[in-house]
């Protein structure tokens, strides 16, 4: 927030219509309040990344957009249909255009790849026949095809990321949500989920929400990016309004510095 309490925006082309607003969001569970007026547009076609320090409420943003936490206060859209209120039955639809890859997108241990990236066909009632040409289509797209017939124990790590992401694209989602999606990955594995973020982007023209604490790969994908500090959006630009900015706290995440007072809890 600036001095006027308005949001400082930087580097902003105007852009496309946001296929997801969130209005005046907030959230506390208990006494800690998490989202305190959160307002953010995100738009269509565009990547936008979210930074912040752990706990600031990146993941309870998160969702609020799928419908899985609901607000104390203020509106959730996803195309102008209120999210916030839909009943769980209209919320199976709604997500049926949402992909989502959480931190703890397991894989169903017991399932081969054919049958994890199966399940959300099933539930939507695809045939047999065209779930699996879909399933072919989406594991050429994360460079996996050759492991149609793997069980989940026998990859690696950032494979199990690639499967869990083709099962969160099967169904051809307008939107896909990134939670940490390399956290855990070595550099150059985390790259791999970077260009996979990107490809996507490019031949599918979805819309990306990627949060993450991992700079190189929020400059990276980011076509805009946006930074959380209590419970609120303290920042939105490019790379460079990010890099240039002049906000302390913005500063010290950018530098991974650790601010007077949470020295001062180490400091006796
Ligand atoms: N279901 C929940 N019940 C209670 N507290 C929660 C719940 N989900 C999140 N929180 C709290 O909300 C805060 C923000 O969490 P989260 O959004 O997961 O942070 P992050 O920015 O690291 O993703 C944290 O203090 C967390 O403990
Ligand atoms: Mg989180």
């Amino acid at each position: 927030m600036t001095l006027d309490g308005t949001t400082t925006r930087t580097g902003q082309e105007p852009g496309p219509d946001p296929i997801v607003r969130l209005v005046n969001l907030h959230r506390s569970f208990g006494t800690k309040e998490v989202l305190r007026g959160l307002d953010v547009d995100f738009a269509e076609g565009r990547t936008t990344v979210v930074l912040g320090p752990s706990g600031c409420g990146k993941s309870v943003m998160l969702k609020h957009i799928v419908g899985l936490l609901r607000p104390d206060f203020g509106e959730v859209y996803f195309d102008d249909r209120r999210i916030d209120t839909m009943s769980e039955r209209e919320l199976v639809q709604a997500r049926s255009q949402m992909g989502f890859l959480f931190q703890q997108s397991a894989l169903f241990d017991s399932m081969n790849v054919r049958q994890n990236i199966a399940f959300p066909l099933r539930e939507h009632g695809i045939a047999q026949d065209k779930r699996e040409i879909l399933i072919r289509d989406v594991l050429a797209k994360v460079g996996l095809i050759d492991q149609v017939d793997s069980m989940p124990a026998s990859l690696s790590g950032g494979q199990r990321k690639r499967i869990a992401l083709a099962r969160a694209i099967v169904l051809s989602p307008r939107l896909i949500l990134y939670d940490e999606p390399t956290t855990g990955l070595d550099p150059i594995r985390a790259d791999v989920i970077n260009e996979l973020i990107l490809k996507l982007q490019q031949t599918l023209s979805v819309t990306s929400i990627v949060v993450t604490h991992d700079l190189a790969s929020a400059f990276k994908v980011a076509d805009r990016l946006i930074m959380l500090h209590e419970g609120q959006v303290i920042l939105e630009g490019d790379e460079r309004a990010f890099k240039q900015s002049t906000n302390p706290i913005v500063m010290r995440f950018l530098r991974g510095e650790a601010s007077p007072e949470e020295l001062a809890e180490i400091s006796n």
